[in-house]
């Protein structure tokens, strides 16, 4: 069987795009001839990025700047998107904010910063793109995390939003299915030179604890990434939504493990936060 993956005609739209994993997935679509608009909070990176676009082979490449905390903003950036670029064929959702913290040291802001960004800021992406969806046709995908479904000690927000990010994707899954839009979670394991794997497994220690953890014996790579994303916004997924789809090199099926537990002794032998 040959598949090939066109895009050409395709109109896609990555939020939190301007870094890492995202960012990877927004070039891979341009790669294959796709129309690909970006967005994150800093300009200078969405200018960055669309230039980096348009260097890849998009058909069209525009950006915006807006917090998806701010659900109005996320409308009319999406809004302006639509204006210039018609109808979403691909909707990916990623931005995403994380830290160490154990949950007695957070202030009540902290765990609602993530909350707002992660799990918030998901609903506020899908809804603001909700009337500029192709019908039927359209394929959105939300950047999870294994927090969804693997405890962390340090990471009780991160797992809170997340898993709400997936628990999003399944009833929506059904609530919009029945217009012809699909929607699937994408559950990245620790993928390498990325801000999330450096922020939880920074290069020593935990980072070798974590390469030991994953049956497959690496990191995962912005290829994995863009090429489950690729597949899940093509044909070939075309009877495949509501689903969880894991990209972890088998990570899951051993759990958290020492690692969850190294980062909560790492984070106690810490000096305390102010608690706010
Ligand atoms: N431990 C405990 N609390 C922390 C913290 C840490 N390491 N880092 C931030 N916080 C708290 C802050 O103290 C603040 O709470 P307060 O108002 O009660 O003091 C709250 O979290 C918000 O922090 P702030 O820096 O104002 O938020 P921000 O909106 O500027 O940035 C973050 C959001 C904190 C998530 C920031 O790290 C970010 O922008 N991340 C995006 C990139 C990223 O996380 N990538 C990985 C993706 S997996
Ligand atoms: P990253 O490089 O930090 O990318 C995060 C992106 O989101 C950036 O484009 C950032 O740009 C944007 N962003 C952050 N906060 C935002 C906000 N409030 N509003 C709008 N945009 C915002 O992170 P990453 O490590 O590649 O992670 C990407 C996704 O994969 C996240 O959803 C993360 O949870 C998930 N994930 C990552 C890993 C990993 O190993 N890296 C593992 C599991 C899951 P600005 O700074 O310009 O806003």
């Amino acid at each position: 069987m040959t598949v090939e993956l066109d895009f050409a005609g395709k109109r896609v739209v990555v939020v939190g795009g301007t870094s890492g994993i995202n960012r990877g997935i927004a070039e891979a679509f341009a790669s294959h001839g796709a129309h690909v608009a970006v967005a994150s909070r800093s300009i200078e990176k969405v200018e960055n990025t669309v230039a980096a676009l348009k260097a890849a082979g998009a058909a069209q490449a525009i950006g915006a700047a807006f917090d998806v905390r701010d659900a109005d903003a996320v409308t009319d950036g999406l809004a302006a998107f639509h204006e210039q670029m018609g109808e979403f064929d691909v909707l990916i959702s990623g931005a995403a904010g994380n830290f160490p913290a154990l949950a007695a040291e957070m202030s009540a802001n902290a765990f609602k910063t993530v909350i707002d960004i992660d799990l918030m800021g998901t609903i506020h992406v899908m809804k603001g793109a909700y009337p500029f969806l192709k019908r039927p046709g359209a394929s959105i995908i939300n950047i999870s995390a294994p927090q969804a479904w693997i405890p962390y000690e340090g990471q009780s927000h991160v797992c809170a939003a997340k898993a709400g990010v997936d628990q999003i994707t399944r009833t929506l899954s059904m609530e919009w299915g029945i217009e012809g839009i699909r929607i699937n979670s994408v559950v990245p394991g620790f993928i390498e030179g990325t801000e999330g794997a450096d922020r939880l497994a920074p290069e020593g220690p935990a980072r070798k604890m974590v390469l030991d953890s994953i049956p497959l014996g690496r990191l995962g790579n912005l290829q994995d990434m863009a090429g489950t994303c690729l597949f899940l916004g093509s044909e070939l997924s075309s009877y495949i939504s509501g689903t969880v789809m894991v990209v972890d090199g088998a990570l899951y099926q051993r759990g958290g493990g020492q690692f969850g537990q190294m980062m909560g002794d790492m984070l106690r032998s810490m000096p305390k936060r102010n608690k706010g």
